[in-house]
């Protein structure tokens, strides 16, 4: 069976004919071209596939596409503006908050969304907040930097 999918993609309006059982992140990935996000697991075990889905971190790896009807879905694509990056990606880069860079898509979507929901989280704020996104290289304390900065930077 297929859908008439009608939402919005970083902020542009689609209407994509998708099947049934097709993923978000294949949606996102293979239909529209947006490899940002990644696939990790594909499992829902390691967040490198989160995006948010009406401004709340979702992992796209467990979301069927035509269960996003209507809603407005963003990825780490939709982050920057005319070419300058946002506060959190500042945060990362500046924090280091990067090593091999595979999870770092889901964790700055991650993150987004926790800044949006809780603009001053505390440090057990972040860490309960990515708990969902796993990293093999960085050991996690200069991704809580990363986050810290950005939500410094925001409230200032
Ligand atoms: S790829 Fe979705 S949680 Fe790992
Ligand atoms: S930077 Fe390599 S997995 Fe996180």
């Amino acid at each position: 069976m297929k859908t008439l999918l009608s939402l919005t993609v970083n902020g542009r309006q689609r209407d994509d004919v998708v099947a049934d059982n097709l993923l978000l992140v294949d949606y996102l990935r293979e239909t529209i071209g947006l490899t940002g996000t990644k696939i990790g697991c594909d499992g829902g075990e390691c967040g490198a596939c989160t995006v948010l889905v009406d401004g709340r971190p979702r992992h796209s790896c467990l979301t069927l596409a035509a269960t996003c009807q209507g809603r407005a879905v963003e990825t780490v694509e939709a982050l920057e503006t005319d070419g300058r990056m946002a506060a959190i990606q500042r945060g990362f880069h500046e924090k280091l908050g990067a090593q091999c860079g595979f999870c770092t898509p889901g964790m700055i979507m991650a993150a987004e969304g926790l800044l949006r929901a809780k603009p001053k989280p505390s440090e057990a704020d972040i860490r309960a907040g990515m708990a969902s996104n796993i990293c093999r290289c960085t050991g996690y304390v200069k991704i809580i930097e990363a986050v810290q900065a950005a939500a410094e930077e925001l409230g200032q």
